[in-house]
């Protein structure tokens, strides 16, 4: 039966397709749920018709506008199933925000946050069996914008689709906690600052695949990638923030450039650090300073940030011609991040920071 929700999301039944989450948990991103949120904009109607229905493919004009001209945003979060049965999501307010400062950076129209977040919270309610309970398991939330006017001519849309899907998930990396190496590419940049790398829009990651499948015939895992000025400065990892650790106790994160993503779980680990015994700073850091404090030893650790794999330890870093490589993958701190963090988002440990949004299953017969 079809319903509606406090925010007008109407809720409408599935059909006898559905299917039941399978007992094995694939790669990340290859499976999705049976149902998917939606809802449009339009200058006349603002946002409307605001749903949650079956998920299913899109009907898109050829000569749709995000299609030519990229005109697209997307998020990631995750759902994270508790001890107790219920479910958490992880500073989803962070991400809604981050998801309208990046509508903002390519001239798309803001979400009203209330009603994202409640279009979250329904989804992940009506989908919860699809929250995995193994270790290291979540569901991966998938907010995405497109541009959907019709029309070849290079301007803002005036029409855009906002959805929601969201896929089981096993831990980012198969083999678990395992180091990855990276090359520092002084060659191709991922963003420019005046560009839009800190939003989270398709092009910038579009824009690092070509180093990636490079780096990857050379034997690397990943792209570390510099400043676009000065080809001289650390800025991320992969589609991860990067930090490092100096002398066991000093965590350290390139300083906001503006062509550097802020990450939720950068943010999470400058802000966890200190009530662990670590100090965290950011900084601006030269990849030979950097290089040279590996070498040394002084540097103990390097790590990247982000919502899919959370820590990922760095073993080795390659930089025209030599291989550097850092003394403890996975290390310490890494491990006590990781552990913490992780123990934070599956409220297996009290959450000081109000930084989990509980969902409970169950409730009112759902
Ligand atoms: C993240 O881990 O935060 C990411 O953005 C990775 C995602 C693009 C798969």
């Amino acid at each position: 039966m079809t319903r509606k929700t406090t925010m007008n999301i109407t809720i409408e039944p599935l059909g006898p397709n559905a299917r039941r989450p399978l007992a094995e948990k694939p790669a990340f991103g290859k499976t999705f749920t049976n149902r998917m949120f939606t809802q449009r904009w339009t200058e006349e109607r603002g946002w409307h018709d605001a749903k949650i229905g079956p998920y299913q493919p899109l009907a898109l004009d050829p000569a749709t506008a995000v299609l030519h001209y990229a005109q697209e945003i997307f998020e990631g979060t995750k759902a994270y199933r508790r001890p107790d049965g219920h479910i958490n999501l992880f500073r989803p307010w962070e991400n809604v925000a981050r998801f309208n400062r990046s509508a903002d950076r390519m001239a798309m129209q803001k979400v009203d946050p209330e009603a994202h977040l409640e279009a979250i919270v329904e989804l992940v309610r009506l989908e919860h069996e699809w929250v995995p309970h193994g270790e290291g398991e979540s569901l991966y939330i998938r907010p995405v914008m497109i541009a959907t006017d019709v029309s070849l001519g290079v301007h803002a849309s005036k029409s855009y689709l906002h959805y929601i899907i969201a896929s089981p998930a096993g831990p980012y990396f198969s083999t678990g906690f395992k180091p990855v190496s990276v090359f520092v590419s002084d060659e191709y940049v991922r963003a420019v600052r005046g560009g839009t790398g800190a939003a989270k829009t398709g092009g910038n990651y579009a824009a690092s695949l070509r180093e990636s499948e490079r780096v990857k015939h050379l034997g690397y895992h990943q792209v570390l990638w510099l400043d676009a000025i000065e080809r001289k400065y650390v800025e991320e990892v992969g589609a991860m923030n990067i930090a490092f650790v100096y002398g066991g106790n000093h965590i350290v994160t390139p300083e906001l450039s503006g062509s550097i993503l802020e990450g939720v779980t950068r943010d999470s680990v400058l802000k966890l650090a200190p009530d662990l015994g670590y100090a965290a700073s950011e900084a601006r850091l030269a990849i030979d300073d950097v290089l040279r404090d590996i070498e040394s030893g002084e540097i103990t650790e390097v790590f990247g940030m982000g919502t899919a794999a959370v820590i990922a330890p760095v073993d080795k870093m390659g930089y025209r011609g030599k291989d550097y490589f850092v003394r403890n993958a996975p290390g310490p701190v890494a491990i006590h991040l990781f552990n913490h963090l992780t123990n934070i988002q599956y409220g297996r440990i009290p959450d000081p920071y109000g930084w989990t949004h509980k969902i409970e299953i169950g409730v009112d017969g759902r």
